[in-house]
């Protein structure tokens, strides 16, 4: 018997349509080639990240049928390398009443064995209202079996309230954190526990905005995750609403995380201050998962939800946004450090600069730039469209921004520079200072001939660089 709806057939069809349409989606303008991103319409957050024997399975936010924010669909991609992935078939389409607005953010877990999707069904009225289910769908060989919604709006919230990120506890129970805004206008977290993960159980609140020793802290909390790495409860957390503050959250929308303990018995989370994941200006919504060799693994959405979104340059190829390049977190002490996955290295090609002798040289469209032995400030022009600076005290990256036609800068502190990795695919920058003590990430929009950068220091630090070879499978069908 077929469990597939009409009007999930006629879904899948009308994507079937749009994917035959579309033929080159390797060869067009600004396209990376070692990062996902949608052949077509829209990609935000990285969903059910998850080792799941012996493959990396990494699901995505996808609008399909345009480059804005519509309902999304779950596209689906998986690897056993993090480096050579494979696209597989649409995983979620937004077609039953309790997900008629879209199949929201979420995670997924192995639960006996089956690979299990939790994630949001987004419902929106024709009053402006809108409700949210957090719905089940189970991963076969074959198929996506969606077993339906599991929790419906918890009362107080309003229907803001999403993407399930769901894991086991050494007690043997399953937890949920779930982002939510209270009626107050509040972003909050909310803790669930479950004995099979079907039968879900509110525990509490156990973090938000005028919660525990937060003031205000913004109107809706987005996407949270919560895992234990280095004796420390770390939850990541997407706040938006957050004013400036200095060098602090420059970002429309900010992502970060607190370091604290989690009492799973009361839901009770005592926590430090919150600190942005990355100092960069796109950087949002990550997952994380531990993988079998117990590294604690992170994807985020390379893109905000912002204002630079409508004028990406390449909508008018019918694609927008991408993924980052996987990253492996590290705790140091209450600060996490985030490292490139070591995979990435077999994604080097060739040593084309080793040791850079000229102030000026060219860089491929997909590479890996290392810079050590950093004695003396430096600024690094980058194709003419960034530009990554150090003064002895702060590390800034400057971005000629695509809309306004204007530079502008993000800052960290920054007393000294041991090392640099910076990953560049085409219309994507990723800066990995001190060990990834520093993270910056951007989109950036160089033209397609102008692949001169320079390097001006009083003392030159030892600057190598790498091609990067492509490692999705829709370069071949360009
Ligand atoms: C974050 C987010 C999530 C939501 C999803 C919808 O970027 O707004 O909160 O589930 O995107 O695509």
């Amino acid at each position: 018997m077929s469990t597939v709806s009409t009007k999930e057939g006629q879904l899948r069809k009308q994507l079937a349509d749009v994917l035959n349409q579309e033929h080159h989606a390797g060869c067009q303008p600004w396209r990376p080639v070692f990062h996902l991103s949608p052949s077509v319409g829209l990609l935000n957050d990285p969903n059910g990240f998850i080792h799941y024997q012996g493959r990396y399975h990494l699901f995505y936010q996808w609008n399909p049928f345009a480059c804005g924010h519509g309902p999304k669909f779950w596209g689906h991609v998986s690897s056993e390398n993090l480096c050579d992935w494979q696209e597989h078939s649409v995983a979620l389409v937004p077609s039953e009443d309790y997900e008629s607005h879209g199949c929201y953010s979420g995670s997924a877990i192995e639960r006996e064995g089956a690979l299990l999707l939790f994630y949001t069904g987004n419902v929106k009225f024709s009053d402006g209202g809108r409700t949210a289910w957090q719905c089940v769908a189970e991963v076969t060989d074959d198929e996506v079996l969606k077993k339906g919604p599991v929790l419906g709006l918890p009362k107080g919230y309003t229907g803001h309230v999403r993407d399930p990120k769901v894991w086991q506890h050494s007690d043997g129970c399953w937890y949920m954190v779930l982002a939510a805004q209270d009626r107050q206008m509040q972003g909050k977290v909310l803790l669930y526990r479950s004995r099979d993960a079907f039968d879900w159980h509110l525990v509490g609140e156990m973090a938000g905005s005028q919660t525990g020793s937060l003031g205000d802290f913004g109107y809706m909390w987005e996407c949270p995750d919560l895992f234990l790495l280095g004796g420390k409860d770390f939850l990541l957390v997407c706040p938006q609403g957050l004013e400036p503050e200095g060098d602090k959250y420059q970002n429309l929308f900010q992502c970060g995380y607190f370091s604290g303990q989690l009492d799973y018995q009361s839901g009770t989370y005592s926590h430090g201050e919150f600190t942005e994941l990355d100092a960069g200006f796109d950087f949002y919504a990550p997952q994380t998962t531990e993988d079998a060799s117990g590294r604690r693994l992170i994807y985020g959405w390379l893109g905000l939800p912002d204002e630079n979104e409508s004028s990406h340059p390449t909508i008018e190829h019918g694609w927008i946004h991408c993924m980052s390049i996987p990253r492996e977190l590290i705790a140091d002490g209450n600060r996490l450090k985030q490292r490139p996955a070591r995979e990435l290295m077999n994604l080097r090609q060739e040593l084309v600069i080793d040791s850079l002798t000229s102030e000026t040289f060219t860089v491929p469209e997909a590479c890996e730039l290392l810079i050590n032995s950093v004695k003396a400030p430096f600024a690094l022009h980058f194709r003419e469209a960034a530009e990554l600076a150090w003064d002895g005290e702060f590390i800034s990256l400057s971005r000629l921004n695509w809309r306004t036609g204007q530079w502008e800068h993000r800052r960290h502190a920054c007393k000294s520079v041991n090392d640099i990795r910076l990953f560049h695919d085409s219309s994507t920058l990723e800066i990995f200072i001190n060990d990834g003590s520093i993270v910056m990430s951007s989109r950036f929009f160089p033209e397609k001939n102008h692949q001169v950068c320079k390097y001006l220091s009083d003392i030159p630090g030892y600057l190598q660089v790498w091609s990067m070879r492509p490692s999705w499978l829709f370069q071949e069908r360009g």
